[in-house]
């Protein structure tokens, strides 16, 4: 397990299909169907998240409205650090599902990882992503794609990086569900021990699995897959 507590950095970022990643907008529905809960138990939390989502199919007031009150329920459970795993020997990574129910469009899970590459890929729903931890915790290295082709070809793709971003212990980023990344993850930057790092930790939301619009993009051959 790990002991950490959530950090009080607030930077909330969005990441649409052109590729740019820029500070979060205020969504422009209503808040008043989310008051504010005190204690903000995970099942309020999950609560609002069904409303949230039954109210609304745009993944951009989604994944606004669900950053607030992802704010909100970090703010209170300092447990769910402690929910993360330790990464897995071989593969360096590991998750941990905190709520999945096959007839709810949302899930939720932890994940741990230390330093590595991930493909450029897209998750095909749309999704929420909040580093854990704190200053000596792992970071992650973003870099934001999008496609220049017609994407009338199938497995035909053109991407290119338009932005980077650093995401530090603290922030939180929203994808719609045709936003298109690849991460390095990072160890602190004044980690200690560079052989043994602490890893990233991330809190993650996703909308309904969407396996047919979820694609891993092979930049090089301007191709893609599914996974
Ligand atoms: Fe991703």
């Amino acid at each position: 397990m790990v002991n950490s507590t959530v950090c009080s950095k607030l930077r909330n970022f969005e990441v649409k299909a052109d590729g740019i990643c820029q500070p979060m907008e205020n969504p422009s529905m209503s808040l008043d169907e989310f008051p504010c809960h005190s204690p903000y138990y995970f099942s309020r939390f999950l609560n609002d998240l069904d409303c949230l989502v039954e109210s609304t199919s745009d993944d951009l007031e989604i994944i606004r409205i669900a950053t607030i009150l992802t704010r909100r329920f970090l703010s209170e459970a300092s447990w769910i650090i402690n929910m993360c795993p330790e990464p897995d020997p071989e593969t360096f990574s590991a998750i941990h599902p905190l709520y999945r129910d096959p007839n709810c469009p949302f899930e939720v899970h932890v994940f741990s990882w230390l330093p590595q590459n991930s493909g450029v890929h897209s998750h095909g729903s749309w999704s929420i992503v909040a580093i854990l931890g704190d200053a000596s915790n792992g970071r992650e290295l973003n870099y934001f794609w999008s496609r220049f082709d017609d994407e009338k070809k199938d497995g035909y793709a053109i991407v290119k990086p338009v932005s980077k971003q650093m995401l530090e212990p603290g922030d939180i980023i929203g994808f719609t569900s045709d936003a298109i990344h690849n991460i390095k993850s990072l160890s602190a930057e004044n980690e200690p021990n560079p052989n043994h790092p602490k890893p990233t930790l991330m809190f993650n939301i996703f909308g309904k699995r969407n396996p047919s619009g979820r694609y891993m993009f092979n930049p090089f051959e301007n191709t893609f897959t599914n996974y």
